[in-house]
């Protein structure tokens, strides 16, 4: 497909802005200090209450619920075990079927998150594979035997610390496990374990859902000789998961099968989309793979340049430029600046020397996002400019997952990210109504100044930032799905570029400190453009192209 044709076939999944909501902290509803469904549903307005011209909602187009499936909460949901219900922690089915009709009512789709990769060890199928050598599930995990002195079978670790495998006393053999040792692998490679998952995916599908964002969507399939991984050569980085070369165990041509399976059941349906984080060295050119060579696996792979990016133009344009080329043909690229594994963008960037201007960076990183080409995702709170509670006393700490050694830094906790949504200033930040009640993680201490009710009435929020560029998005085709282009071929102060279909032109310029030199026209004829979103013009001005800028400006303008 060119891109004219697909100027002609707009998806919603291309050209909305998707919004990821971690569900144990997003709102309560029932006071008991812990997110739920129906926290999610009063809050949906906020999202989008389907009034385009709103001036009180954010505008999003659908949400990605992080897992709400029923589970142990090891990994907060990221370990289930029960596929087809809700966790008690978030409500009922009930509350999910009413969740998806009043957001299909707001016009906002629903994605879920599906962890197929493993299940929890409490899920019934473990327990029984567990049982026994000989039972029906006996071959439903990645279970083998130990080497002859008692060890495990191969070098194979976990991401989260340490071996991958864990001894089971029942079966005296070892189980593999990619993750934690309660988030056991699925052995993909048995046609049983497939068409389980298939059915649990039409059972969501037929319940109405949009779409999946698979989760570790590189591993499900291992090598079936269980072969040693090499060792890298330059073997020094702090997670010894990143010191294998992962032949064996990840991203092997069978997981690429499970992919397009996948994706055959998620075509019978209408307009459904299939996210995937990759979860692989993550490169760019590696991650381009998971489109399939047909345009038959992802819609949307999750690459992660802007999280490893500094907040450095020259650095984040490479970055852009890099996945304009990659992305083939008829495939559709997707960016986000956070989500709950990693610091927030803004607590990654603020320690860089240019970068004390917060609100600057917030509206820089917040206009790139939504202006590249490419589906936009958001993390929850990234709109009022959220940052990391780097606070949280290590007793309060909710994420214990990683194994603590030695020897091995294992990853940080991931709380600092995971923070109450900071809705108002009262009590909890108006995320749980609950007086004496704790939330599930402390909320920021800068909620009395970082929070919806405070933002909504500020016109220069960055909650109204964010509001407006998704909004002008919404309405220009150039910055939908025009072609993107650089002016600046090696960017130092500042960024400019243009996306532009044959109707539309738009000009983005964004200044990355108090430099306020800025020969525009060097780059771009002098023309009259309207101002659409700035920080420092007026929205809806007719101008000329200024040949300075102010410090730390974010300007974009269509060509009149
Ligand atoms: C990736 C998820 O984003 C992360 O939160 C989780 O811990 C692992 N996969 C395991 O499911």
């Amino acid at each position: 497909m060119t891109r004219d044709t697909q100027l002609n076939s707009e998806k919603w999944w291309q050209t909305g802005v998707i919004y990821q909501i971690y569900p144990l902290t997003f709102a309560d509803a029932n006071g008991d200090g812990v997110g739920d469904l129906q926290g999610i549903i009063k809050k949906l307005d906020y999202l989008n209450d389907g009034n385009p011209n709103s001036e009180t909602s954010l505008g999003i187009d659908a949400i990605w619920l992080s897992p709400i499936n029923r589970s142990p909460m090891v990994d907060n949901g990221y370990d289930v075990s029960d596929y087809y219900d809700i966790s008690d922690t978030f409500g009922t089915l009930e509350d999910f079927e009413m969740l998806l009709a009043e957001s299909h009512q707001r016009g906002i789709r629903v994605i879920l998150d599906l962890v197929i990769n493993h299940t929890s060890n409490r899920h019934s199928w473990f327990l029984e594979s567990s049982s026994s050598r000989d039972n029906p599930k006996s071959d439903w995990y990645h279970w083998q035997d130990p080497e002859p002195d008692g060890g495990v079978p191969n070098n194979w670790l976990s991401y989260f610390g340490g071996t991958g495998w864990t001894f089971n006393e029942a079966r005296k053999q070892y189980y593999y496990h990619t993750f934690n040792k309660n988030q056991p692998d699925l052995n993909w490679g048995n046609p049983e374990v497939k068409e389980a998952i298939f059915q649990m995916i039409r059972f969501w599908l037929d319940k109405g859902v949009d779409g999946f964002r698979l989760d570790a969507s590189s591993v499900y399939s291992k090598d079936k000789y269980y072969r040693y991984n090499p060792v890298k050569f330059d073997a020094n980085d702090n997670n010894k998961y990143n010191n294998l070369h992962h032949l064996y165990d990840k991203n092997l041509p069978e997981n690429h099968h499970i992919i397009r399976e996948i994706r055959k059941i998620i075509d019978r349906y209408q307009d459904r989309v299939l996210i995937g984080e990759t979860f692989i060295d993550s490169t760019i050119y590696e991650s381009v793979i998971f489109y399939g060579i047909n345009n038959d696996e992802l819609h949307l792979p999750f690459t992660f340049e802007f999280p490893f990016s500094p907040w450095y133009p020259g650095y984040l344009q490479q970055e852009i430029a890099k996945k304009e080329l990659v992305t083939p043909s008829g495939a559709w690229a997707s960016y986000f600046l956070d989500n709950h594994d990693i610091p927030r963008h803004l607590s990654r960037w603020v320690e860089c020397s240019l970068c004390t201007n917060q609100l600057g960076i917030a509206q820089a990183a917040a206009a790139i996002l939504l202006t590249v080409r490419g589906t936009p995702i958001l993390y929850y709170g990234q709109e009022l400019g959220m940052v990391d509670n780097q606070d949280i006393p290590p007793e309060k700490i909710q994420d214990k997952i990683v194994v603590r050694s030695e020897t091995e830094d294992s990853p940080e906790s991931r709380d600092g990210a995971r923070t109450p949504m900071q809705w108002n200033d009262s009590v909890n930040a108006g995320f749980s109504f609950g007086k004496d009640i704790e939330p599930w993680l402390p909320v920021h201490k800068n909620y009395p100044e970082v929070n919806v009710a405070k933002e909504l009435k500020d016109r220069d929020s960055i909650f109204n930032f964010y509001r407006q560029l998704i909004k002008v998005r919404k309405n220009s085709e150039a910055l939908r799905l025009g072609s993107w282009k650089t002016l600046i071929h090696y960017p130092y102060e500042h960024l400019a570029y243009v996306r532009e279909t044959t109707d539309e032109k738009v000009l983005i310029i964004i200044n990355f400190s108090y430099e306020k030199d800025f020969e525009i026209d060097e780059y771009i004829a002098r023309e009259n453009w309207q101002v659409l979103v700035s920080n420092v013009l007026e929205a809806g001005k007719i101008i000329d192209l200024p040949s300075t800028l102010q410090p730390f400006e974010v300007s974009v303008l269509r060509k009149e």
